[in-house]
């Protein structure tokens, strides 16, 4: 079966810059995809494209757009779409650069969805049993929802330097469950913030979590920690920290408060581990900093340290990072890489090795879920999705509560 027609247009990403939104038909069937941005990334990630215009000032897609429109609308024509990989093959070939330079990652990764979700529909399945179908994998699984419920950095305004201080329901029986227990700590954690650091202060950042003044990390973790206990969530609840910490890394020195080593910010992160509840730490230290990441996983071996700057979902870097012992959890994002079947064979890799994975939402998102039937088709049991607040976010949220009813088992 061949693709009638695709067609690519420029749409609106959650911080309203633009994005590109792919439609592939077969005859009436439709699948259609939005591709997710991010603000810091990684600097080995695939290439977004952007036009570097006057329009949308720099940021407008239309030559992403033309891609899909001119060049891959003309070639996809001659592939079976029900295969996922022969129709990413062809994406690669006709971009031919290592980083999906020529037509962009953000055409590609828009089609290599589209498509995918055109053929579930064809075959008249969930989306999540079709990836299950694409990676091998029958164990289908809701995932723990990563809730990152306080935003610094990038994501936000607030003088805090590490990005994301996130909740994880580990102990909740369903996502029912979940989502009602993350709901119920984030309007508690609002309460807390209105009342130390006054109304301003619970606006919010990008991924929907609050962005108060704060200073230290442990400030953070003190409010968030307080914000579980007082939900009643002591124990069901643990903390997650992304600090994202290539964005802090001067070149030399880890700069917060303070200017740290790379020994001094282990020290630090053992210190944090001991006193707080905490489940993960995702990107430590720097996109390249692997000692840093190994020394860390050495020192905290029941503790799951992600990859995302480290990895950029990159199968050449997980093969490095599991070789050489840098950390034992992958951070999934579909735009890293730019296609379905490199994010899934990326997936089997650190499940292969044992590791964790987290798929991913990005900072800048979309209206579309397709993350959530990722996770829950290839059953990795962990999912990042920010806050509960925002339609960005939520509509994952709301995806992942929609396949629940379909009897799928919530967790790891
Ligand atoms: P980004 O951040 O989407 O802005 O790159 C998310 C993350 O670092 O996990
Ligand atoms: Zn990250």
């Amino acid at each position: 079966m061949k693709i009638t027609k695709l067609y690519a247009r420029q749409v609106l990403d959650s911080r309203g810059n633009p994005t590109v939104e792919v439609e592939a038909y077969f005859n009436n069937y439709l699948g259609r995809a939005i591709v997710p941005s991010g603000a810091s990334t990684g600097k080995h990630e695939a290439i977004e494209l952007r036009d570097g215009r006057k329009e949308y000032l720099g940021k407008s897609v239309m030559r992403a757009v033309n891609n899909v429109n001119k060049i891959i609308a003309r070639e996809i024509k001659d592939v079976e779409f029900l295969n996922q990989r022969a129709i990413d093959d062809l994406l690669i070939k006709l971009d031919g650069t290592p980083n999906k330079s020529k037509l962009g990652a953000n055409a590609i990764l828009g089609v290599s969805m589209a498509v995918c979700r055109l053929a579930a529909s064809v075959k008249h399945k969930q989306l999540y049993e079709y990836i299950g179908e694409l990676s091998g994998n029958k164990n289908f699984r809701i995932p723990i929802p990563f809730a990152n419920i306080i935003n610094g950095g990038k994501h936000s305004g607030s003088s805090l330097k590490m990005q994301e201080f996130m909740i994880a329901p580990v102990k909740a029986k369903s996502f029912k469950d979940a989502a009602r227990m993350v709901s119920e700590t984030y309007h508690i954690l609002k309460g807390l913030i209105k009342e130390k650091y006054g109304t301003l202060a619970i606006n919010v950042g990008d991924e929907g979590g609050f962005a108060p003044p704060l200073k230290t990390p442990e400030e953070a973790l003190e409010l968030i920690t307080e914000a579980i206990k007082k939900a009643g969530y002591k124990g069901k609840i643990k903390i997650s920290m992304d600090p994202a910490a290539s964005e802090f890394y001067d070149g030399n020195n880890y700069v917060l408060d303070k200017s740290y080593t790379r020994e001094e910010m282990l020290n630090y992160y053992s210190y944090l581990l001991k006193k707080y509840d905490i489940y993960s730490i995702e990107d430590p230290f720097e996109q390249d900093d692997y000692e840093g990441f190994k020394r860390l996983s050495e020192l905290a071996k029941n503790k799951l340290i992600i990859g995302d700057d480290l990895l950029v979902t990159n199968p050449e870097r997980i093969n490095y990072a599991i070789q050489h012992k840098l950390c034992n959890g992958l951070l999934l994002k579909v735009n890293q890489i730019g296609t379905v079947t490199e994010a899934i064979h990326a997936a089997k890799l650190a499940i292969d090795a044992k590791w964790k994975v987290m798929v991913s939402h990005r900072s800048g998102e979309t209206e579309d879920t397709f993350i959530a039937d990722l996770a829950v088709g290839i059953g990795c049991g962990h999912i990042k999705i920010g806050a509960p607040c925002r339609s960005d976010r939520v509509s994952k949220y709301n995806q992942l509560l929609r396949i629940e009813e379909n009897k799928i088992k919530y967790g790891f």
